[in-house]
């Protein structure tokens, strides 16, 4: 492996590689812990997690291109990924996305120019039963109204 990964980070999927019966199974914790030291997977990551793991570069984009908890271009410090998706909208989550967009000034897919917050609209995170909901990084924010959003940006210093 080259030097775009730390060796912290090397020494990790070291250490799950033994876990494993090939390396091609460690792709998703790969690209986890390489977008955990970055916040984002750059071109030239992929193509060094696909040399270390054995895969042809294509295969790693495809997958890392599939999931939308991997960042393929740079990230706001805060990341808010909104579920739109039908029990979120059915409970006002476009009314939210668009106080978030107002209050954030940036729209869903941007990131604000001091780069602290990026705002996205996630597919439906399995918390229908407390919709609307988002993920900010591995923490959910469940029963979303404009209140709760405003604690939230207050809370990050939004
Ligand atoms: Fe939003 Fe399921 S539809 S969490």
């Amino acid at each position: 492996m080259s030097k775009l990964l730390d060796q912290s980070v090397r020494d990790e999927l070291e250490a799950l590689a033994s876990r494993y019966p090939k390396r091609a199974a460690l792709l998703l914790p790969a690209l986890h812990a390489a977008q955990k030291q970055s916040g984002w997977l750059s071109p030239e990551v992929l193509d060094e997690i696909a040399e270390w793991i054995g895969l042809h570069p294509a295969v790693v984009r495809q997958v890392a291109s599939f999931y939308t908890m991997y960042y393929l271009k740079p990230v706001g410090t805060h990341v808010l990924r909104l579920c739109t998706n039908v029990s979120c909208s059915l409970r006002g989550a476009d009314r939210l996305i668009a106080f978030c967009e107002k209050r954030l000034g940036i729209r869903r897919g941007e990131t604000s120019l001091d780069g602290k917050v990026t705002l996205m609209e996630e597919e439906c995170l399995g918390a229908c039963g407390t919709a609307p909901a988002l993920m900010l990084g591995d923490r959910y924010v469940e029963s979303l109204d404009e209140a709760v959003l405003e604690k939230l940006f207050v809370e990050l210093g939004l």
